[in-house]
């Protein structure tokens, strides 16, 4: 019988950083395929994806739109793997498939339903289906083209874009003829943005000043903002948008680790008004069923075949390092989308 690596949660952390010891990573048997029940497939994992969102599946919380991680239990989230065995009239073993539902383990069962199967035919690394052609790139296209609604000549900010989501926000704004100005917490991740075809990038680590950064690299303000990061780029950005802008407001990671003394509080919202901007609030599992899905598969899939999108993948292999993976996002040392190999395609463990 193989082993099985599983990843666990030892208890939810409400607030500030959680470290290794949040996590437990164990060996036992694996699942076989005597113990599939109807609509149930056993799977191999090949990749895990490391997202923010996870963070707050960490804390215990009710009142999110995602259900906490419970301790004791195995952390699941977005994957991609290889169908072993099939109790599922919609999979067969060998095909391979995507979802939300993947345990953090080397092999897991799980219902068919909520996975979805890549075509064989579909002639790109089944990685991508975690970055390019995944869930952070579709974020990026609802934010920015679904919602913001960009017109070309207009000047875009993004924050953590050198990130799985803001490399492709960079990205769809150059391609439509915006100003785009990027940041991000290095000089190599501020280099990246600039050769995705930003027109100014800064380190926000090292500049003086945000405001003054901002102000040098869209001296006419900005258009649209896509927050990722929440807390003082937010505040320093209310301050720098043009009437009638729109924000993305995508993610706070600076505050995803925060407790009630280190929380920022802004004090630029009075501009919301004065400024009649507009933010909006979104998850982008709400747009999969939507006509915005399509279009981004059309449009991304189409850039990747001619050769006009670049997309920056960080991957850790092993899944004992997978915990490590995770907390790395929340100190800004992944750099591009992180992911964690698991298994080969073609490997038997
Ligand atoms: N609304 C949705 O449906 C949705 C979906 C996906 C993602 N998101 C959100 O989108 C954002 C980006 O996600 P991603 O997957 O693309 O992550 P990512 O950018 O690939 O990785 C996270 C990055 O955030 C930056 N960061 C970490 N701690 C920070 C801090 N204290 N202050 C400022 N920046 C910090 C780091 O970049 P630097 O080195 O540049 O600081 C880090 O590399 C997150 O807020 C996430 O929650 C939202």
């Amino acid at each position: 019988m193989s082993t099985n690596t599983v990843v666990t949660l030892n208890r939810t952390i409400p607030s500030g950083a959680p470290t290794l010891q949040d996590f437990k990573v164990a060996s036992g048997s694996a699942p076989s395929k005597g113990e599939l029940k109807t609509g149930e497939i056993l799977v191999r994992t090949l990749y895990l994806s490391c997202d923010p969102y996870m963070r707050g599946r960490l804390s215990g919380r009710t009142d999110s739109y995602v259900a906490s991680f419970e301790a004791g239990k195995p952390i699941d989230g977005l994957g991609v793997g290889v169908v072993e065995a099939s109790a599922s009239s919609d999979f067969k073993e060998g095909d391979m498939v995507t979802g939300p539902t993947f345990k953090w383990a080397t092999r897991f069962i799980t219902s068919a339903a909520g996975l979805t199967k890549i075509p064989s035919s579909s002639g790109v690394p089944p990685a991508y289906f975690l970055g390019v052609l995944g869930m952070p790139s579709f974020t990026a296209y609802v934010g920015t083209i679904t919602l913001c609604k960009p017109k070309a000549g207009e000047t875009i900010l993004v924050s953590a874009a050198s990130g799985a989501v803001g490399q492709i926000v960079v990205q769809l704004a150059k391609a439509r003829g915006l100003r785009v100005v990027g940041a991000a917490g290095s000089d190599e991740k501020v280099q990246h943005i600039k050769d995705l075809g930003a027109d100014a990038a800064f380190n926000y680590k090292t500049v003086k000043s945000l405001d003054s950064a901002i102000k040098e690299a869209a001296p006419k303000g900005i258009d649209i903002y896509f927050d990722n990061v929440g807390g003082e780029f937010l505040d320093v950005a209310l301050k720098n948008m043009k009437p009638n802008g729109r924000i993305a407001e995508c993610g706070m990671i600076s505050q995803y680790n925060a407790t009630a003394e280190s929380a920022y509080h802004i004090q630029n919202l009075a501009y919301v008004v004065m400024k009649k901007l507009t933010i909006y609030g979104f998850i982008v599992s709400d747009y999969y069923s939507t006509p915005a899905y399509s279009e981004f598969i059309n449009e991304v899939s189409g850039m990747l075949k001619e050769n006009k999108i670049k997309y920056k993948m960080d991957e850790i292999s092993g899944l004992e390092n997978g915990p490590q993976a995770l907390l790395d996002l929340f100190e800004g040392k992944n750099f591009g989308k992180r992911i964690v190999k698991v298994s080969e395609p073609s490997h038997r463990l």
